[in-house]
């Protein structure tokens, strides 16, 4: 039996918002790692599917929808109660983020959530054309907010797995081929010493590739979507477009690619849905393998913290960043269902539960390419066996996530005043000092692979040749 530590003392009341696959798993480790008090531990979700789990524990339920007009009538009685400051813990969809966030800083709460989550209708509202719609978008509603309001009460931003803990491991990977390329240098203190790191290391670009093997004990009936984690949230981010952080070493652009007017410029959107939108990348276990190019936070937010601007504020170096994402079969074979039915969502969903997968791994990791050594990957291995000794109501996508949240709180437990902040922001050892017992084994391989090998045996495609790393290269057309 592991000695588990506590990392800290929760002083004031516990909101969890939404109690879903990532809720349910974030329980128990808030339960192991904490002291709090438990009558002042509140949950709200609209569905009552899991609230046995609450009620044995004698853990208050309300099931309500949190929305743009209640949230403030809802939140402020149940975070102000009683001494101590709270916590907020946004584990939903359809909640808005930001402004969930905001509040909870006039409040004095701690708050923290794994994506920037707009209000419902916001994901399927096209009015404003598929830029409106963008991660970008949300990700400049953080970036307005921070500005606007900077430091005072901690509010983590997109700290789940990816995003969240991919950040942290982007920056052990970097040091790890810094000094396998035998660079000279000190660990960066500073955004610009890690983004002269990044462009002295000669990193073209980072893939956040992850390769999800967890096999269903029973096949996928038709017209159901199934996956390992929120059905509606990988249908949400799936059907924005394809969104990608764009590095100074492309020299090509898709047709349909196009750029952002204002904002951070650290990224592109192509007008297609991430979910229907193939890359080629690389992960340990499989190889070389197509993967989904979703949109998320992280693709813009390491390709904007990584960027390097000289003196007047000309990008001098940016590494391309995207997701290249091959999720669970059964949900391969339902995108692919989806999208052939025209792209209508099926009428049922399911998430896997631990006990409906006979085996397999989440192998989630960064693959840092385009330097002198190819390309190196950095990651977890977690198998969904070890997941069920760690822990319990989860499976291995989920205890990532899940994990990566515990070492969110903990952060912000530690530094309460640091205002709003990314996963990029914040200090990844200790992130992943306290992430790292629940992700299985975390190694980095390098790789020979390139996205212009093997190509063009049977037909002719538009390959460059002199770059292998463009995006050209990468994507599937
Ligand atoms: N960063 C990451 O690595 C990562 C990974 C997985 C999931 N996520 C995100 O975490 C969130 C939760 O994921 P999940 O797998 O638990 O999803 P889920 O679909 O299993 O659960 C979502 C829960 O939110 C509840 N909900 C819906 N509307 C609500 C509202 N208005 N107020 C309160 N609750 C509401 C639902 O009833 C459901 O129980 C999603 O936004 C998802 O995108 C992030």
């Amino acid at each position: 039996m592991t000695d588990w530590p506590i990392h800290g003392t929760i002083s004031g009341p516990i909101v969890m918002i939404g109690f879903g696959s990532i809720g349910r798993g974030t329980l128990p480790l808030i339960e192991r790692h904490f002291k709090f008090d438990k009558s002042r531990f509140v949950v709200i979700d609209p569905s009552d599917a899991d609230r046995a789990l609450l009620d044995e524990r004698g853990i208050r339920y309300m099931q309500a929808a949190v929305t743009r007009d209640n949230y403030r009538d809802m939140l402020k009685p149940l975070l102000t109660e009683g001494a101590g400051q709270g916590f907020c813990v946004n584990l939903s969809v359809d909640t808005g983020s930001v402004d969930l966030m905001e509040f909870c800083r006039e409040l004095g709460a701690l708050y923290i959530d794994t994506v920037v989550e707009p209000w419902l209708g916001f994901y399927w509202d096209n009015s404003g054309g598929a830029a409106a719609r963008s991660n970008y978008a949300l990700r400049e509603t953080l970036l307005e907010a921070k500005r606007r309001k900077p430091g005072g009460p901690t509010a983590v931003s997109t700290c789940g797995a990816n995003p969240g803990m991919v950040s942290w491991f982007v920056k052990q990977a970097l040091l790890n081929v810094a000094s396998d390329l035998g660079l000279s240098f000190t660990e960066p203190t500073t955004r610009e010493g890690w983004a002269k790191l990044m462009a002295d290391a000669g990193v073209k670009g980072v893939h956040i590739a992850e390769r999800d093997t967890q096999r269903a004990k029973s096949p996928k009936p038709p017209n159901v979507f199934v996956n390992t984690w929120s059905v509606e949230g990988f249908l949400s981010e799936g059907m924005q477009p394809a969104e990608l952080g764009w590095g100074t070493h492309e020299k090509w652009m898709p047709e349909n690619g196009r750029q952002h007017e204002s904002g951070c410029g650290a990224a592109i959107y192509l007008l297609q849905p991430g979910a229907n939108t193939r890359v080629r990348t690389w992960c340990p276990t499989m190889g070389a393998q197509y993967g989904f190019l979703v949109t998320h936070n992280e693709s813009i937010s390491i390709a904007d913290y990584f960027t390097l601007r000289d003196a007047s504020g000309k990008v001098l170096h940016r590494p391309t960043c995207h997701y290249a994402y091959h999720p669970a079969n059964d949900a391969v074979i339902s995108l692919h269902e989806l999208f052939g039915n025209g792209g209508h969502i099926q009428p049922e969903h399911h998430i896997l539960t631990e006990h409906e997968i006979v085996d397999g791994i989440d192998e989630l990791g960064v693959l840092l390419f385009g330097h002198k050594n190819n390309a190196y990957w950095y990651g977890s291995q977690l198998s969904v066996e070890e997941t069920r000794k760690l822990a319990p109501y989860q499976n291995a996508t989920g205890m990532q996530v899940t994990s990566a949240v515990l070492a969110g709180m903990v952060w912000a437990l530690e530094n309460p005043d640091a205002g709003i902040v990314e996963a990029d922001e914040m200090d990844y050892r200790r992130c992943l000092e306290v992430q790292m017992p629940y992700l299985g084994p975390v190694k980095g391989f390098y790789t020979d692979w390139n996205p212009a090998q093997d190509r063009e045996a049977l037909f002719p495609e538009d390959v460059d040749y002199s770059d292998p790393w463009q995006f050209r290269n990468v994507l599937v057309r």
